[in-house]
């Protein structure tokens, strides 16, 4: 992705110009992944704590066709999100445009967003199938492949509420591709965890839980409170599967590990929504590349920025000892990582200030 970087002032951006490529990137489907399967011969329970995990998720499961009242309306004259949620309905406002105009770049961006979300769940569908035959533990395979359930019914929700409510489904963005793309060749079951543990699940709850925040529309917010209430034992497992790869695994290894979760994020950050602006941008007569310096400019740029990031994936990553300071500044730098007095990172402090 090196020569999609470029600089705005101090912030290097990764910004895909190129429809051909970007289509190129789309059309690749097929992915040879590494993949070690593991049998295992004991079917007793040797992990308590797992299989309550297991067990819980059982009970909890939901029906996206027939639990989701598809009766509820969306509809591009009403906020589907609050005003401020939406960068091209902000945008549009400051051009002076109407508020039928602003509604209406609204409603495009959250179907942008979650369009987004759905390729994102396909992923999370696809690498939580890897787990299933990776993982060495009984208990193991069937909490992941309870999962692989609920990143379907996700899936399912989510297409449904397009298809259904918003007519359209963008393609993936060629940022993201390549990065799901990354997390899924990822070699090392620890790698594969990391991947779908913290930085997919924390990535997940931090979009949804402040999407849902902002949420007007009462089919949306539904539909968000429901994943999210999934997403909560994802969460769960992270916790309590990272936690046993990071005792296991040796300095080099942990090294790698930080290298890797740095190389994901900032990467899916150095986008700054640019796969956005330059698919929709245009319609509303807004140039991509003004509004992305703009907000790079802005003097609570990070505070702004690390919103999503310091909500979930890294309290989390720091708790494992994920960001030493061998990368602390770097995380910094590019706005995903705010310091409280004394320098010690403040885990929840992005959402404070929402
Ligand atoms: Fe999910
Ligand atoms: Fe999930």
């Amino acid at each position: 992705m090196q020569e999609h970087r470029k600089r705005f002032g101090d912030f290097e951006v990764i910004d895909f110009v190129d429809t051909a490529e970007i289509e190129r990137l789309r059309a690749q489907i097929d992915v040879a992944v590494p993949l070690q399967l593991h049998w295992t011969w004991d079917y007793g329970s040797q992990m308590a704590e797992i299989r309550a995990l297991y067990e819980k998720g059982k009970v909890n499961q939901w029906n996206a066709e027939l639990d989701i009242d598809w009766q509820m309306p969306v509809s591009k004259d009403e906020w589907t999100l609050t005003p401020e949620a939406s960068i091209l309905a902000s945008i549009c406002k400051l051009m002076g445009k109407d508020e039928k105009t602003q509604k209406a770049a609204a409603f495009d961006e959250l179907c942008f967003v979650l369009s987004q979300l759905l390729h994102g769940e396909q992923a999370a569908l696809q690498l939580c199938g890897q787990l299933t035959n990776a993982c060495t533990h009984m208990d193991e395979k069937w909490y992941a492949a309870s999962q692989v359930t609920d990143e379907a019914r996700h899936i399912e929700v989510i297409a449904k509420f397009l298809q259904r409510k918003m007519g359209t489904i963008h393609p993936v963005g060629a940022t993201l591709k390549v990065l799901l793309d990354r997390l899924l060749e990822a070699d090392t079951v620890a790698m594969k965890t990391l991947g779908m543990q913290t930085l997919f699940e924390g990535m997940a709850v931090g979009i949804m839980n402040l999407m849902r925040q902002e949420s007007k529309n009462e089919l949306l917010s539904e539909m968000l409170r429901r994943v999210e209430q999934d997403e909560a034992r994802h969460a769960a497992f992270g916790v309590l599967s990272m936690r046993r790869v990071v005792k296991e695994a040796s300095r080099q290894q942990m090294d790698e590990m930080e290298d890797f979760a740095f190389g994901i994020l900032e990467a899916l950050n150095a986008n700054q929504q640019l796969d956005m602006l330059r698919l929709l941008g245009p319609s509303y007569g807004i140039d991509p590349e003004n509004v992305t310096k703009m907000f790079l400019g802005l003097p609570n740029f990070a505070d702004l920025n690390s919103m999503l990031y310091m909500h979930t994936v890294i309290p989390n990553l720091l708790q494992l000892g994920l960001i030493t300071e061998r990368t602390e500044e770097g995380w910094r730098k590019c706005g995903m990582l705010l310091h409280r007095k004394g320098g010690v990172p403040l885990p929840g402090q992005g959402l404070s200030l929402a």
